[in-house]
């Protein structure tokens, strides 16, 4: 079985698609490993027209770490800060009775890595593709390997041993509208530059969502690094934009892609259902 499927580059930058196995039913281990090869090597794997449940699609996050398949509640930690249950949820705009169904509802986002505000990011991300708008709304996703090794040599070492500290407001559509000081809003620090602990390579982690500053730079030399840095990680020739069709399932790999979101036109419904899937020794909640 494992021999029918066929892997094919989704573009010259990174991902995959990947025919000639149905997700709606188990999968063996042998295959499970070859589709997570198939994840290191290309960042970002699709597969075209599957026809999941919800159950199939956490089985699935599965093959990745741990799927994250709680049930989605906010609360508040003792510091008032945000936090919840890592699990599903929609990508929507779809109301039903006035109430949106889902997260992330409207129009253009920009870069960003699921979960970088906590210490424990997201490894990966699935989402299926259930309502897709006429045009509009693909998602966008920079290989951080290659605006990596594209740096000058100067630039590799001038960033090696950043630490920055990223700040995540739900309600903000880039860091110049995040309160950075508000203690409730979730934060972490994390490296600019991570070792990928499956590949070896060396990638750039930040993003114009959600890095506010560098710490222990002054303020003006860190944004000059950072606004650098973000306009490099976004140039086309690292940047892959999927185009969505009812039926897709995507998962991606947040220690290596950033992705944005293209704006779509807001009197059209868009919804998608997303797992994650955290580190195997990642805090449920935080
Ligand atoms: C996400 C996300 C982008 C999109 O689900 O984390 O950023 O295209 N989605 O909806
Ligand atoms: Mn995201």
């Amino acid at each position: 079985m494992t021999l029918t499927i066929d892997v094919e580059p989704l573009s010259p930058v990174l991902g995959a698609k990947i025919r000639g196995i149905d997700l709606s039913k188990p999968v063996d281990k042998a295959t499970q490993k070859m589709l997570y090869q198939a994840f290191v090597d290309h960042s970002v794997l699709c597969f075209p027209d599957q026809e999941l449940a919800a159950a199939d699609q956490l089985r699935f996050a599965n093959f990745f770490g741990r799927g994250d398949g709680g049930e989605r509640v906010k609360r508040r930690d003792k510091n008032k800060r945000r936090t919840g249950e890592r699990g599903m949820m929609f990508v929507s705009n779809v109301r039903e009775n006035g109430k949106l169904i889902g997260v992330l509802p409207d129009g253009e986002m920009m870069f960003h890595s699921d979960g970088a505000h906590r210490d424990s990011p997201y490894r990966a991300t699935t989402l299926y593709g259930i309502k897709i708008p006429s045009r509009g709304g693909n998602t966008l996703f920079a290989n951080l390997y290659a605006a990596y090794d594209a740096l000058s040599q100067a630039m590799k070492d001038r960033v090696e041993n950043l630490v920055t500290r990223i700040v995540y407001d739900y309600e903000a559509v880039n860091r110049a509208d995040t309160i950075a000081a508000d203690p409730v809003l979730p934060r972490a620090h994390h490296r600019l530059v991570k070792v990928h602990p499956d590949s070896g390579r060396k990638t750039l982690y930040l993003s114009r969502l959600m890095t506010q500053d560098i710490v222990d730079l002054p303020a003006d030399e860190g944004e000059e690094i950072l606004l650098e840095l973000f306009d490099h990680c976004e140039k086309p020739e690292f940047v892959y934009a999927h185009e969505w069709k009812v039926d897709d399932l995507l998962v991606w790999d947040n220690r290596c892609t950033n992705h944005a979101r293209t704006d779509f036109p807001s009197d059209e419904q868009r919804m998608l259902r997303r797992y994650t899937v955290s580190e195997p020794d990642a805090p449920v909640e935080a």
